[in-house]
């Protein structure tokens, strides 16, 4: 009688288990719309990557019998660049949006503001036509192509000493501050060409933000996870109108010997440019 008569113990433990389902099932369904919407924009293309290697490119090359595994730059057909643009797009969209949500000051390649935990990559940086405006060059025969460092194979890169010349392969012996950069090279052997360049077999090889990746950005030095790797747009200029390119890409550092037979320091691909 003291107790108002919708009090009904059964009737209430019902009504909360009902809550509780309701819940545990709305938890369900925004983890699960968590995890799609990061599938989507944190891993762009994580399921071509192979996390053996030590970097990752981009747009991934295909693979063709007998031949080095071959990115097809194809002018006149858009509907095959759009496909390297495309992936391009979404690297960059990428970091744009997880720098958004994790970084949290500029820093460059000396110097971070004092008690930051997590800098910035340099995203505007990275030359204007490496950019979706420009279709990463692809249009024009001058394509992008971005590398990035890859942060889960574990690998610690441990700078040359500058002071010992000897220490210092020549290739890299100038022009690099190897204390604040792992460099990156790429030579490119053209193999057929023709057409309008006063100079067919010279390909210029432009390198953004930075001709390498700077320890400062690489995600082992302190806070796994609280960076974003770095990344590398390299942009081959040539002015032919039809070429076959061989590339070579190298990473040097003191802990990475150069080895002609099985050499994890080396990016190789080639550029069928029509
Ligand atoms: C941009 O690309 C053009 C060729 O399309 C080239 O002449 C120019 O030097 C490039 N600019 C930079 C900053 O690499
Ligand atoms: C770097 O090389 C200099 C000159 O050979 C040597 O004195 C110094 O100990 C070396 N430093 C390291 C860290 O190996
Ligand atoms: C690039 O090629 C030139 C000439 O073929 C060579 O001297 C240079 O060492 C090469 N660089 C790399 C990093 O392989
Ligand atoms: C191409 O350039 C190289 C040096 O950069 C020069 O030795 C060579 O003669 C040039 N070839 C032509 C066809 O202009
Ligand atoms: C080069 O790689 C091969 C195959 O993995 C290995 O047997 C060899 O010891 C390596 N050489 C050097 C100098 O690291």
């Amino acid at each position: 009688q003291d107790f108002p008569s919708t009090w009904q113990p059964a009737r209430r433990i019902i009504t909360f288990m009902g809550l509780v389902s309701l819940i545990c099932t709305l938890l369900v369904v925004v983890i699960i719309i968590i995890a799609v919407a990061l599938s989507k924009t944190a891993h762009p293309r994580s399921t071509t990557l192979k996390p053996s290697e030590l970097v990752y490119l981009v747009p991934q090359p295909r693979k063709f019998i007998n031949r080095t595994p071959t990115i097809v730059v194809h002018r006149q057909n858009p509907r095959i660049w759009q496909k390297h643009v495309e992936d391009l797009s979404t690297l960059v969209k990428a970091y744009r949006e997880r720098q958004g949500a994790i970084a949290t000051s500029n820093c460059d390649l000396h110097y971070a503001p004092i008690g930051v935990s997590s800098c910035s990559f340099p995203l505007d940086r990275i030359s204007e036509n490496c950019s979706a405006q420009n279709n990463f060059g692809y249009d024009t025969g001058n394509p992008c192509v971005g590398l990035v460092f890859n942060a889960f194979a574990g690998w610690n890169p441990i700078p040359y000493n500058k002071s010992n010349p000897d220490d210092v392969p020549v290739e890299i012996r100038n022009g690099y501050d190897l204390q604040q950069i792992v460099p990156i090279t790429c030579n490119t052997s053209v193999v057929v060409a023709s057409g309008s360049s006063e100079n067919a077999s010279v390909f210029h090889v432009h390198y953004s933000p930075f001709s390498g990746f700077p320890y400062r950005y690489l995600p082992l030095r302190g806070m796994m996870g609280s960076t974003l790797p770095p990344l590398v747009m390299i942009q081959f200029i040539g002015g032919q109108s039809m070429a076959d390119v061989e590339v070579n890409c190298f990473l040097w550092a003191k802990n990475l010997p150069r080895n002609a037979t099985n050499d994890p320091g080396a990016i190789r691909f080639s550029f069928f440019i029509v």
